[in-house]
């Protein structure tokens, strides 16, 4: 049964899905939970919506807020320490990118002991997880669809991806109301990274046919709709295709892997704080024209499925242009000297990009120099 275990998470999607959250957890044996979200999800309330329909089918629910964006191992370790004595069963993620993945780490610190350190990486934990349940409230990251926690070592700043089969979600609520009060930075920057995603997984070098498939169904769902919702924040059906979009490409993630946008990206992120999806906009055009030559084939599929026309022009440069398009349209900088960095630090953030996990599925391979290359590309 192949097919299942490339898909761990069983995905709910519709307007009006939270309000099954209580019974599905009741389904899943959850008695005591905790709720894993950020403050702001806690001001837009829906953490107060997502607990009453627990407490309404007798689920005990606690919530853990104290985090931010870019969740470190040592605000894992807060959680832990938060969790530890209200004995729960199981978690919650509600929120964006930062919250799911903050439950995951949260699960495995609770259930296998250690530091996050311990899980870089895949398959670490020795003792079962608790079960989870993922409900999104932005179009981005894709966390929902993936066995992955990204996690920001707190000493040295490289994000580890520490994965298991028991951090999947059991369940994913996808329900496109959730999304609508996206703040208009953070719809831009975060569906700019699941674009990414699609654009990343269709020429890793670990692709395949199951990727290819999750990455063809997320790019017809996201290209689409990402200049319709940015106009019209309202269009629910511009929001469901975001949010499904954002699924399927956290599918052809857990499949595939990612490439060196995300490589050169994360230590724009370690460096400056700047947020996951900005920097990805950074870098993503100028990753696909460097690529160009190797994925040839592929950015000319990629651009055909998205009826993008350029004559002569190589696949990767029609693509590219089309990306800075998209980029534009969420007022979102592709180049790294309107974003605040320095040229002389271009040498020491390829450095630190050549140490990324997630560069070496990159279809050109991206070393020490080819990595200042594309820094120097984007600057
Ligand atoms: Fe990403």
């Amino acid at each position: 049964m192949k097919a299942l275990e490339t898909l761990p998470t069983r995905a709910l999607y519709g307007i009006g899905e939270i309000d099954k959250l209580g019974d599905l957890a009741r389904d899943l044996g959850f008695e005591r939970t905790l709720v894993v979200s950020d403050p702001g999800i806690v001001a837009a309330g829906y953490f107060d919506r997502a607990v009453g329909l627990l407490r309404a089918a007798g689920v005990e629910a606690t919530g853990f807020h104290d985090f931010t964006e870019n969740p470190d191992s040592l605000t894992i370790e807060t959680g832990r320490r938060f969790a530890a004595p209200l004995n729960v069963d199981s978690l919650v993620g509600l929120g964006g990118g930062s919250s799911m993945d903050c439950a995951k780490g949260i699960n495995f610190l609770l259930t296998n002991g250690g530091r996050m350190e311990d899980y870089q990486g895949f398959g670490k934990a020795s003792h079962p997880m608790l079960p989870m349940i993922a409900i999104p409230t932005t179009a981005g990251t894709g966390s929902d669809a993936q066995s992955y926690a990204l996690i920001s070592s707190t000493q040295t700043h490289i994000k580890m991806a520490c994965g298991d089969p028991g951090a999947a979600f059991k369940i994913a609520v996808l329900d496109p109301e959730l999304t609508r009060t996206q703040p208009l930075k953070v719809r831009a920057s975060a569906g700019f990274d699941a674009i990414s995603h699609v654009v990343e997984t269709w020429v890793t070098t670990k692709r395949n046919a199951v990727s290819a498939e999750f990455s063809r169904k997320a790019a017809a769902l996201l290209v689409g709709s990402f200049e319709r919702v940015l106009e019209n924040p309202d269009d629910v059906s511009a929001n469901g295709d975001m949010l499904l979009g954002a699924f399927y490409a956290g599918a052809a993630i857990e499949n595939s892997m990612l490439g060196a946008a995300h490589a050169l990206a994360n230590p724009l992120t370690a460096r400056y704080g700047t947020e996951h999806g900005v920097a990805i906009a950074h870098m993503l055009p100028h990753v696909v024209r460097w690529n160009a030559d190797v994925g040839e084939a592929e950015y000319a599929d990629l651009a055909a499925a998205l009826g993008l026309g350029g004559g002569r022009n190589r696949p990767g440069d029609i693509l590219a242009g089309r990306l800075e398009g998209l980029a534009a349209a969420g007022g979102l900088a592709t180049r790294l000297r309107d974003a605040g960095v320095g040229r002389e630090d271009l040498a020491s953030l390829a450095s630190d990009a050549s140490r990324q996990w997630t560069g070496q599925f990159n279809p050109r391979p991206l070393d020490v120099d080819g990595a200042l290359e594309v820094y120097e590309c984007a600057y």
